[in-house]
């Protein structure tokens, strides 16, 4: 099995701290599970910063290879300075560009490959990949710390052991209430289903719920993490840094 891990990316000034941390989880991760790592920036061209991270999963040996693209957020769609983060998507034109590269360049012969959309800024235990590999078609799983709730979950019908419903502090009644982090895909499916990708159009905090309906419905939906008793995600946010000056000379 391959898990294909989704992760857009920005520039700000924790960049490098977040990928340093998803880079390191990937590493363990890749001590048990095949990682193949697709780091799209949010950014015209590539960036030194993020191309020069990259260059240590060569140079220190990491057991996972990386593909590195980007594709930028079209102005409008960019969240200005005190915008609340819900006013736009985040992720679109990223997720997109993955999902094209997936579409061009893997294909469905051989191993069961999975898809990950794996956000920077998140907080994943290495037991999360180990889930990912028991995916048939659509894997999902309990998220901390997101919606204004300790987890959001599926939950499962206890006679037929398949989601019910999802406990979710927003709008729990979408046909998927499940975040970004909680779930995941074969790619056999992305490569059928040419026509589903994320989009602009779709419904604030809703792009989860549209993207997967693409693909499947509740009741075909696959319970991992111990039947949904388990947390190995958090939808954890780093502080903004309050940084008042440079030191020449560090990448930081
Ligand atoms: C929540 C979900 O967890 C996201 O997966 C979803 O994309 C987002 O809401 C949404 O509704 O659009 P949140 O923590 O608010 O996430 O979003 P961020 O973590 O700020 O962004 C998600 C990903 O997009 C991150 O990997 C981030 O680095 C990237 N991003 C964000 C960009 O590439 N460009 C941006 O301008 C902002
Ligand atoms: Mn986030």
């Amino acid at each position: 099995v391959t898990i294909y891990c989704v992760t857009p990316t920005y520039w700000r000034y924790v960049q490098k701290a977040e990928l340093v941390r998803v880079y390191q989880t990937l590493t363990l991760a890749s001590f048990k599970v095949d990682i193949k790592w697709i780091v799209v920036e949010d950014s015209e061209h590539k960036t030194d910063l993020v191309s020069n991270l990259l260059k240590r999963i060569d140079n220190e040996g990491a057991h996972f290879q990386y593909v590195h693209l980007n594709a930028k957020t079209p102005p409008f769609q960019k969240l200005k300075g005190k915008d609340p983060r819900w006013k736009k998507h985040r992720g679109v034109e990223q997720r997109n560009a993955a999902l094209k590269w997936i579409r061009d360049n893997v294909s469905s012969h051989g191993t069961k490959k999975i898809v990950y959309f794996m956000d920077d800024d998140n907080t994943y235990d290495v037991k999360l990949f180990e889930e990912l590999t028991k995916i048939e078609n659509v894997g999902v799983w309990p998220v901390g710390l997101v919606g204004g709730l300790n987890i959001e979950t599926p939950i499962l019908d206890p006679k037929t052991g398949k989601v019910a419903s999802y406990k979710s502090g927003w709008k729990p009644d979408r046909p998927f209430a499940i975040d970004m982090a909680g779930f995941g895909i074969n790619v056999d499916l992305i490569l059928s289903n040419p026509e589903a990708v994320f989009s602009y159009r779709m419904e604030k905090g809703f792009q989860e719920s549209q993207f997967l309906a693409y693909f499947t419905t509740k009741d075909q939906l696959e319970p991992l993490a111990s039947n949904c008793t388990e947390v190995y995600v958090w939808h954890t946010r780093t502080e903004k840094p309050d940084v008042k000056g440079i030191v020449p000379g560090y990448e930081v």
